[in-house]
């Protein structure tokens, strides 16, 4: 093994190693500070008001010794939580500053290796988009989903069930008193959404890149075998440091490819745009709106999984597992990107067999054939726009009709409902100001309610457009992501109800039928000046002056690549 990074602290005998070693010491062996001792950072994202991830102090032991077992030091490094459900005005606008803290924070301590604790949606993207700066030996571990509430005799699918329930209520085939009631029963256990949402999404991804034990990805929050396989990331993470495997090593431009195909079968997140464009841009690869389009149109949803589906996370393991689920695509991925094992990822494959094909669908009839992530361009959406055709509505996937536009979330409460409100099923419901720099922090609103009048009458799908995100666990024919988005002057910003608008999936384009001349005019009107105050202080001012558009991934753009685990200057 070449020296240790924390050699830099420990070794010599001088009065800085001294204090250094001093003040470590506390109890722990009396060789624990050697040279030839991995010291291992355990960042852990356990936070009980990131109530997904509540559990980690239980695997952060079981990682620890594992650690200890294999000749390493465990150290519990507690890093920026984000819990979804709980921080306003959205996790999103927090994802850069966890990853920059953690970044920061892996890069002032002693520590050789890491091992990432995530689970909740933005808790594992900060955590690669950290260790891909650092770029130090690290491994992730998924916190595992929860197990299957249920209610009234149904299972329930944590968000996609909320959405579902409450547009129910809306429409008054349930009531208001039956929605409330369903709230004790959706959270069954410890662990995060039980859906093929964003959480679950970035689990797979995690596994795809190879930046997970084979197998991790899935298992259930309150199963042993997630204590079992955390212990043995413990011992695998002091391997990596003795062989320098690094995520350089592991996450590739074809890593992530690989990734993009896998989450293209599970069914999973448009969230998993941002993320993965930023993970790349840490790592300094060039990776395109386009190559999710390329790499993931044309892969087969083989999970039935909501909100695509019908199952849920547990079923999934119990089905086999997100190996068994990957094997059914197996000819499609890149054979040479490694795993945190040192051995490709594609060896995993092949050897899970599926126990359930109701849930891993046969690889002869997929749940959809062709699905991933479309992207689509036009005079709306110049620098792309997204959509997932496999939670949409198919006969709406090519559709023309009139805009109904609303200027922020506010104004959209305030009219959606309006008996008097001007819209009908075919109309195209546009919302703008939701973006990185314009909510900021582009929340998850882009799958905006329906209107009252047109639940009632049984519309349950209609095409709708912005520049926020929406849930992973939402569904719907929704247009999300739109760049660039109305607050950094988009054209977004110049729609106006009535405008026509185009989508058409198949051809990949959003256009509304407005002349570039008209559009132009539009643009230098005093009406058309940016609605929202920019923040004056603090995180949020620095986000909006720096952040990119959601096509680069909406990291800062001072973030965008590498620093290294240099050891900064002496402290004291
Ligand atoms: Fe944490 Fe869904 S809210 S994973």
């Amino acid at each position: 093994m070449s020296e240790l990074r924390s050699a830099a602290w420990y070794e010599g005998n001088d009065r800085n190693a001294y204090i250094h070693r001093a003040w470590m010491r506390r109890g722990s062996p009396s060789d624990a500070l050697d040279a030839t001792k991995p010291q291992i950072a355990i960042a852990n994202t356990a936070s009980d008001l990131t109530p997904c991830n509540a559990h980690l102090d239980e695997v952060a032991e079981s990682v620890k010794a594992g650690v200890w077992a294999a000749g390493g030091v465990p150290l519990n490094l507690p890093v920026v939580s984000l819990g979804e459900t709980q921080v306003k005005p959205t996790a999103m606008l927090w994802r850069n500053m966890a990853a920059m803290a953690m970044e920061e924070m892996f890069r002032a301590n002693p520590i050789d290796g890491i091992v990432l604790l995530g689970g909740c949606d933005k808790t594992i993207p900060a955590l690669l988009m950290a260790a891909a700066s650092i770029n130090l030996p690290a491994i992730v571990i998924p916190g595992g989903p929860m197990l299957t509430g249920h209610f009234r005799g149904e299972a329930l699918g944590c968000g996609t069930d909320v959405w579902r329930l409450s547009e129910e209520a809306r429409a008054g085939t349930i009531t208001n008193g039956q929605f409330i009631a369903s709230e004790q029963s959706m959270i069954r256990s410890k662990g995060h959404c039980n859906t093929m949402g964003t959480a679950s999404t970035m689990a797979v991804m995690a596994e795809a890149l190879g930046m997970t034990l084979p197998g991790f990805a899935g298992i259930p929050a309150p199963d042993a075998r997630l204590l079992s396989m955390s212990h043995e990331t413990g011992r695998r993470i002091v391997e990596m440091v003795a062989a320098d495997r690094k995520p350089t090593d592991i996450m590739t431009k074809q890593s992530l490819l690989n990734a993009i195909i896998a989450i293209a079968a599970a069914g999973g997140s448009t969230n998993s745009v941002v993320h993965l464009l930023a993970i790349a841009g840490r790592l300094g690869i060039d990776l395109t709106l386009e190559d999710f389009d390329a790499a993931g149109s044309g892969v087969p949803v083989m999970a039935n999984l909501q909100p695509s589906g019908q199952f849920l996370m547990d079923d999934l393991f119990r089905a086999g597992g997100v190996l068994a689920l990957l094997s059914q695509v197996e000819g499609l991925f890149y054979r040479d990107p490694i795993t945190v094992t040192g051995d490709p990822f594609v060896s995993s494959l092949g050897i899970s067999p599926v126990y359930d094909d109701t849930v891993i669908m046969p690889r002869d009839a997929p749940l959809m054939e062709d699905a991933g992530i479309a992207v689509l361009r036009g005079n709306l959406a110049p620098r792309g726009a997204i959509i997932k055709p496999s939670a949409a509505t198919a006969e709406l996937l090519q559709h023309t009709g009139p805009a109904v536009v609303f200027d922020s979330i506010e104004d959209m409460r305030v009219r959606i409902d309006d008996p008097d409100l001007d819209v009908t099923a075919d109309s195209v419901l546009v919302l703008r100001g939701c973006g990185p720099k314009g909510y900021p922090g582009m929340p998850e609103v882009g799958n905006m309610p329906l209107p009252r009048k047109l639940l009632e009458a049984g519309v349950r799908d209609m095409v709708r457009i912005s520049d926020a995100r929406m849930s992973g666990t939402a569904y719907g024919t929704v247009i999300l992501h739109v760049a660039p988005e109305a607050a950094a002057g988009g054209p977004l910003a110049f729609v106006r109800t009535g405008d026509i608008i185009t989508v058409d999936v198949k051809n990949r384009s959003l256009s509304m039928a407005v002349s570039d001349e008209e559009l132009q005019a539009r643009g230098q009107s005093p009406a058309s000046e940016a609605a929202y105050a920019a923040p004056v202080r603090g995180w949020a001012k620095l986000y909006v002056d720096h952040v990119l558009q959601a096509d680069q991934g909406a990291d800062l753009d001072f973030l965008v690549g590498s620093s290294g685990g240099r050891v900064s200057r002496e402290s004291h």
